[in-house]
């Protein structure tokens, strides 16, 4: 994908923070502490929190509800959108259209229908549209990762994921919290490491009798990924005692040995044949977590270099979300084209603007959206 550059001029970037929730406030401390971007406009819908959370900044910022007005006012080149889900797709959608980049909290938008749409919109205003997997951004994946290739073709890859949080709050709410709140990150990483897309999914999710959640918290999901490989995630958030790390257990198997991630440790592998030798990774880690996210974007719009999580490919990480979810409800394996398919045709019924329309036609044309 190509999108608009804003060559460095020797000064940092300029950014409007959207939503100064839980997140949000993780945000801000990961701009302040990055010398590549300032802040300059806050925005929420509940103004009055904004304007508290400015006033204990030690420089002046813009405040205001709506995101392009705020960065008109500030001077604003870029948007971060920390909303919740359902805000993603009208805050980047109207971001984009106003001239502005846009790095964005995960998932890409509530429903892959509209991260479609983000995706044509994308396109259509020639802007960058990144969506922040903040535990991409991690020395021991990448580790995990080049230890991974050097014991072959992987068959199948493990993740364990098992805590037992008490958050309170929407998540105890939701119909499918691990899934869509939590999984999602590791369904994510799993494509990074196996550098390849799933095809289609089998899960089961359930909720066990001493659940404190109102939706499944439990889940058990097995993707056939397109070299061959599965991908198998396991997990439950009401799983106390031996709890694993919030990035879970990792396991490869692969022809010629087997490597695994505690996810908080350094990985490990057993080699049993030849060594195979790794090439040097394409990109660079620039820092951990959101902090990484953030210097990709900015290195991102700097070079045109296409960072990691650009919407077109990020997709797929929410389509693998929402197959694992239709496949529990139907008892059957899902196919992720199916789930695409679908997801194209509810774009092209939603869409209010014509000129994204006339990109989902175009894709609809050729046969479907154009994974990789
Ligand atoms: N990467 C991670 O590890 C991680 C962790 C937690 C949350 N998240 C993601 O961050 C996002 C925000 O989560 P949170 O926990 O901060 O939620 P939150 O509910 O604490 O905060 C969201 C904020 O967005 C504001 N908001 C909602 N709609 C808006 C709109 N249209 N315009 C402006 N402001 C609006 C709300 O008023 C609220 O202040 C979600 O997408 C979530 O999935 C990511």
């Amino acid at each position: 994908m190509t999108f608009r550059t804003i060559p460095a001029d020797g000064q940092p970037l300029g950014v409007v923070l959207v939503g100064v929730g839980g997140m949000g406030r993780s945000w801000l401390k990961a701009i302040s502490e990055c010398d590549e971007v300032q802040l300059v406009g806050l925005v929420d819908l509940d103004t009055a929190a904004a304007s508290t959370l400015a006033a204990s900044l030690p420089g002046a910022v813009a405040v205001g509800s709506d995101a392009v007005e705020v960065s008109v006012r500030g001077g604003g080149q870029a948007v971060i959108d920390v909303t919740v889900p359902a805000a993603h797709h009208p805050v980047t959608t109207v971001a984009l259209f106003a001239g502005l980049p846009v790095l964005g909290e995960k998932p890409v938008a509530s429903t892959v229908a509209q991260g479609l749409s983000l995706a044509a919109a994308a396109e259509v205003t020639g802007e960058l549209f990144m969506v922040s997997q903040s535990r991409r951004y991690n020395q021991q994946l990448w580790d995990f990762k080049d230890r991974m290739a050097s014991t072959g073709t992987a068959g199948v890859l493990t993740t364990e994921f098992f805590k037992a949080p008490h958050f309170g709050g929407f998540r105890d709410e939701m119909d499918h919290p691990l899934l869509l709140d939590m999984a999602i990150h590791q369904l994510d990483s799993a494509r990074y490491l196996l550098d390849c897309d799933p095809v289609s999914v089998y899960c089961e999710e359930y909720n066990p009798g001493w659940s404190w959640y109102r939706g499944d918290a439990g889940c058990t999901a097995i993707f056939e990924m397109a070299t061959g490989a599965r991908y198998v995630f396991t997990g439950s958030w009401c799983s106390p005692g031996l709890e694993t790390s919030w990035n879970g257990a990792w396991r490869s198997s692969a022809e010629f040995g087997t490597a695994r991630w505690n996810g908080d440790d350094p990985p490990e592998v057993e080699r049993v044949g030849p060594v195979i030798e790794v090439p040097a990774p394409g990109r660079r880690l620039r820092g951990d977590g959101i902090a990484g996210s953030l210097r990709e974007f900015v290195q991102a719009l700097r070079t045109g270099e296409e960072p990691m999580g650009e919407v077109h490919d990020n997709v797929t990480s929410l389509a693998m979300v929402e197959a694992a979810i239709e496949s529990n409800a139907t008892g059957r394996r899902v196919s992720l084209e199916s789930i695409m398919s679908r997801a194209l045709d509810g774009a092209l019924r939603a869409e209010q603007r014509g000129e994204v329309a006339v990109v989902l036609k175009s894709w609809h044309a050729a046969g479907g959206y154009p994974t990789r």
